[in-house]
Parts: C-alpha cells; sequence; structure tokens
C-alpha cells in the first residue's frame, strides 16, 4: 500500500487509527478517530485522544478494559505497522502520542516535489459548491465592504477548486428592484428624445444615482412616474428593460476594473436572473404551509424571531428575501450544488439565519449542522479607518476602491525606488512587483484577521516590510528563490537524483510543517476561515527562518537535502500565495 498519498497527514493519521479502533473496540464502530497534534511536542506529533470517551461508553459493559488507560494501551497495540510512524507511547489517561518517521516526512517531501503539490490537495465531502461573493448594488457605492467579501470569497473558492471542488463562483448582484424605477425615470427625463444615453452621458453611477434620488425625494410627480416606471420594467416593457440594460451594464464595466485587478473571477448571476423563479419557489413552500398572511403582507414566522420573514410584501413585490429563497432552490436544484456559500458582512446575519432556517422547514436543507446539502453564512466585520471609526477617506466620502489599490501599489513601488531598484530592473519589472506586492498587502491585511472581526486599513501596517505582513512574506519567498539561484544548482535535476534527509531538528521541524499543509487547507475551508491559511503561511516562514540561521545550506555536507528542502518552501509557500489570491515574486 502506497501511504505518501491519499488525503492530508491527519487524514491519513485517522485511518490508521480507524483500524485499530475497530479491533480494539468491536462494538462502538461509529466512534471516529480523533487526531490532534500533540499538545507538548516533546511526546510526539500527533495524539489520539479516542480512549476517554471510549472508556465512558464501554464502562460497565466491558470485562476487557478496568479504565481509560489499558484501552489507550489496546489502540496503541493494535495499531497497523505503517512507515508513517516512527513510535508510540502513552501519556495521561490513555492518550496515544505518535512520533512520526522523520523517514516518511522526507519521502513524502520528495513525491511533492516530483508530482506537484496538486497531490496534497485535501479531500472534502462536497463536488459542487456555490460561492456567492463580492454581490455589489447597481448605481451604488462598490464599498469597502465589497471589498472584504471579493477578497474573502475568492480565497475561500480558490482553496475549494484546489480541494477538488467544483465551484460556481457567483456574483448576486443587486440589480433588481425599485430603485431602478427612480433610475429610469431620471435618465429618460435627462435624455427625453428616447435614445439611450452614452456612458460620458451619464457619467458618474453614483452620482447619478444620488441625483435621482434626490428627485424621487422632492418631487412627487416624479415618485409617481418612478413607481410606474418599475411597474413597465417588470412587466418586460422594451423600452424600460432598455434603459435598465444598459445602467447595469455601466455598473458591470465598473466593478469589471476592480475584479481584473484583484484578479477575481466572478460569473454574474444577479437577482434579476431569480426573478421568475420566486412564483414557484414561494408556491413550494406555501404548499407546506411555511407561507401566512400578516398585515397584508405574506411572511414565514420563524421560532424564536420576534419579526417574520417577508417574502411578499403588502403591495404585492418580492424582496431580498424572496429572490434568496428562489436562488437557494436554484442552486440545490437546477445547479445541484451540495456547499451554499454566501460572504457578507456580519449585518445580514439575521436574514441568512432566518431564510436557511425556513429552507430547512421546508426540507430543502437537512436539519443537522454537518450534513450536505449545507447552506453557510460567512459574515464579515467592518472596515474601520485608523482613527476607529467606518473607514473614510479625507472627506466624507466612502473610499473608492481602485484609488485604494492605486495607492497600495505606488506606495510599493516608492519603496523599491527607494531601495535602488529602479537601477537594478526594468521599469516592467519595477511594475509587476509593485503591483503584486501592493495588491497582496491589501488582499493579506484582511485575510490574515478572523473574518468576524473588525479590522483596521493601514496602510503602514500593512505595507510593513516586517511582521505578519505580504510584504514580509513576498520578501521571504523571493529570498528563498535566490538562495536557490545562488547555488548555481540545477534544482529540477536535484528533485529526481537528490534526497532529502532531515537530520537536523529544525529541518525536521520545518519539514513536519510542510506536510501539514493539506490539512490547514482543509480546517481552512471546513470552518471558512481564511486567516487559518496565513497563519500556517507565516509559521512556514518562521520555521524557515530558523531552519536557515541554523544550518548551513549551500557549500555544506548536506547541500543537496536542504536545497529540496528550501525548494519545497518554496513550492508551498507559492501555493498558500496563490490560494490567498497574491501574486508570488522571485526577487527583491
Ligand atoms: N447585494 C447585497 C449587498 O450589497 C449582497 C448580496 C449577498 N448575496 C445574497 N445572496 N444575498 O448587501
Amino acid at each position: 500500500n502506497d501511504e505518501v498519498t491519499g488525503g492530508s497527514l491527519k487524514q491519513q493519521l485517522a485511518k490508521l487509527f480507524e483500524e485499530s479502533l475497530r479491533i480494539t473496540v468491536p462494538e462502538e464502530l461509529d466512534v471516529d478517530p480523533a487526531i490532534a497534534p500533540c499538545q507538548n511536542p516533546k511526546f510526539g506529533d500527533y495524539q489520539c485522544n479516542n480512549a476517554m470517551g471510549l472508556w465512558s461508553k464501554v464502562k460497565g459493559k466491558s470485562t476487557q478494559f478496568k479504565g481509560p488507560q489499558p484501552i489507550g494501551q489496546a489502540i496503541m497495540k493494535n495499531l497497523p505497522a505503517s512507515e508513517m510512524v516512527d513510535s508510540c507511547s502513552i501519556a495521561g489517561p490513555g492518550f496515544v502520542n505518535v512520533v512520526l518517521s522523520r523517514q516518511w516526512i522526507a519521502k513524502s517531501i520528495q513525491k511533492m516535489l516530483v508530482d506537484g503539490i496538486e497531490a496534497w490537495a485535501p479531500k472534502l465531502p462536497v463536488k459542487r459548491a456555490v460561492v456567492d461573493f463580492s454581490s455589489p448594488n447597481i448605481a451604488k457605492e462598490m464599498h469597502v465592504g465589497h471589498l472584504r467579501s471579493t477578497i474573502i470569497g475568492d480565497t475561500l473558492a480558490r482553496m475549494l477548486e484546489y480541494s477538488n471542488v467544483e465551484v460556481l463562483r457567483r456574483n448576486h448582484v443587486g440589480d433588481w428592484g425599485t430603485q431602478f424605477g427612480m433610475l429610469i425615470e431620471y435618465l429618460f427625463e435627462k435624455f427625453p428624445s428616447g435614445e439611450v444615453a452614452s456612458d460620458q452621458a451619464i457619467g458618474d453611477l453614483e452620482t447619478f444615482y444620488k441625483a435621482s434620488k434626490q428627485r424621487f425625494d422632492s418631487d412627487p410627480a416624479f415618485k409617481e412616474r418612478a413607481q410606474r416606471a418599475v411597474v413597465s420594467l417588470q412587466a418586460g416593457e422594451e423600452k424600460y428593460r432598455k434603459a435598465w440594460a444598459h445602467i447595469c451594464e455601466i455598473s458591470r464595466r465598473g466593478y469589471e476594473k476592480v475584479y481584473q485587478r484583484l484578479g477575481v473571477h466572478l460569473e454574474e448571476k444577479g437577482e434579476s436572473f431569480y426573478n421568475p423563479y420566486i412564483p414557484g419557489a414561494l408556491e413550494l413552500l406555501s404548499k407546506q404551509g411555511l407561507i401566512e398572511e400578516s398585515e397584508g403582507a405574506r411572511v414565514i414566522f420563524i421560532e424564536g424571531k420576534n419579526i417574520p420573514l417577508i417574502v411578499v410584501k403588502k403591495d404585492g413585490g418580492y424582496n431580498y428575501a424572496s429572490t434568496d429563497l428562489a436562488a437557494l432552490w436554484y442552486r440545490l436544484n437546477e445547479e445541484k450544488a451540495e456547499w451554499i456559500i454566501y460572504v457578507t458582512d456580519v449585518g445580514q446575519r439575521e436574514h441568512f439565519e432566518m431564510f436557511f432556517t425556513a429552507a430547512k422547514r421546508a426540507g430543502w436543507l437537512p436539519a443537522e449542522e454537518n450534513k450536505y446539502p449545507k447552506a453557510s453564512h460567512v459574515g464579515f466585520g467592518l472596515v474601520l479607518g485608523e482613527d476607529g471609526k467606518r473607514f473614510r477617506t479625507r472627506s466624507t466620502e466612502t473610499v473608492k476602491l481602485v484609488d485604494l489599490l492605486d495607492e497600495a501599489k505606488s506606495k510599493c513601488k516608492a519603496a523599491l525606488i527607494e531601495r535602488g531598484k529602479a537601477k537594478e530592473w526594468t521599469e516592467e519589472e519595477l511594475e509587476k512587483t509593485a503591483e503584486a506586492v501592493g495588491y497582496g498587502a491589501v488582499k493579506y491585511a484582511d485575510l490574515k484577521n478572523n473574518r468576524t472581526t473588525n479590522y483596521t486599513f493601514s496602510f503602514d501596517q500593512m505595507l510593513n516590510d516586517k511582521g505578519n505582513t505580504a510584504v514580509y512574506l513576498l520578501y521571504a519567498h523571493a529570498r528563498i528563490c535566490s538562495i536557490i539561484r545562488k547555488s548555481g544548482k540545477d534544482i529540477e535535476e536535484l528533485k529526481k537524483t537528490g534526497t532529502i534527509d532531515l537530520v537536523h531538528p529544525d529541518e525536521r521541524t520545518l519539514g513536519l510543517h510542510l506536510l501539514q499543509f493539506a490539512e490547514v487547507v482543509e480546517e481552512a475551508c471546513t470552518n471558512l476561515l481564511p486567516n487559518v491559511l496565513c497563519e500556517y503561511l507565516y509559521n512556514l516562514s518562521e520555521d524557515f527562518t530558523r531552519f536557515y540561521t541554523n544550518c548551513q545550506v549551500v557549500g555544506s555536507a548536506e547541500e543537496t537535502s536542504r536545497l529540496l528542502l528550501c525548494e519545497a518552501t518554496a513550492v508551498v509557500m507559492r501555493k498558500c500565495f496563490h490560494l490567498l489570491g497574491i501574486t508570488p515574486v522571485y526577487k527583491i
């Protein structure tokens, strides 16, 4: 059996312990192995924590065991022989500590270098997922909250894709609703000849939105026309559809610019797309008796919530919730997604909780938390300015995303020029590096925090070349590449002919950390927490630094092995960057 492949290190260990548990306690077949990194690395690398739990199950029933410790002993004894494991020991009330074989660690890394990092992809229990992210509202500003959604959603999609999940990246743009009546009517008013205006004529959509809103609020006659326009649009009248499509198109082009810079790919299926599916979805819910009449509206009452979920407004119109119910139905039944992930600010948590509950009551989703198909809300906190308040620029204006990215880039470029790179590099290299570091810094600063907390946007912090920043990590990677380059060795050749031997303790620590990559991605996916991957990446660079400080690479007797370890570190770092949507740099 080839034990080097097949899921993450933790999954592989779990498989071994599963076999042992089957032999040890054949009457408790539904117990999953509980494997975790050793609390105290002195005792080993991983531990199996099943003995105590098993003892409470078999106590009184089993004559074979007299306590948790003997169970632990038996688990250890029944562990199948494996080249993964160097030795085991028992601690406390039956914890089984495992010391992994350093030969096996080395062999696994070497195999990854030959087969590519794709071979380390974790295995997830779903085949297809929807990630609903970014999702700005047409004609309104795309604010930093949408930037967070775009960055977090893209990373989640990338991690799932790496784990061989087919991801439908959905931009659920707000392109439907009553605000379009006012926008269209204002468009007609400004261009009475009926021809659809050119982009220049509409100008800045945000300003256009504000102007039309002002008109709407101050002129009752306009307001009435706007309300009629909504009806005409929803009835599909050609002239109105055209104007609507035009406004959406201008917005779309603006968003596309941001996505392009960020290297984010999205497929737009906006609210309007699901509109035709609303009546059918509501009909299904209605048949199950979920929808009731309340104060003229049609609503779903949710246990434990003071206000019901409105699905048809008093005026008969649909809303955000009815659209989301239809979209969920579509994603489950038409797109056959098993996991549907929504990335928005935590302020929308209630909305998601409510319609998820409705879907569970309707039997669209299983009631159990860890069963699929599953819907998950990935909530994130606010972006704060350095003054601790909601992030804004100097004036009262909200921050324009494109400006933010431009500023990060130009600051990086200035720093590179200050380091004398303008003389060493071509203008193109300078531009490319500034862009990779600048955009990477903005993304990483966001991703490294637990997403549920607010985070403070600070150029000074994110562009610092020391500490847990993208700048520091990108430079660390470039330095490793330069070590390999300067050795003058052909690394591709070494991969085929050389062997890794993890003799020094710092080599072993680094090697083990590399091998834990897959289970970290697995955890980040399962809990939808990109910061777990950031933490891993930062620790990896620290383990590397320790190794490089204490182990001579170039010119040492262990040169080949150590160069391969450098290369493996660079490969894993690059994959982390890739999953975080950051472009690596190779020289600094
Ligand atoms: N357009 C919404 C907003 O800007 C976000 C949409 C999130 N997706 C969803 N299916 N509700 O707040």
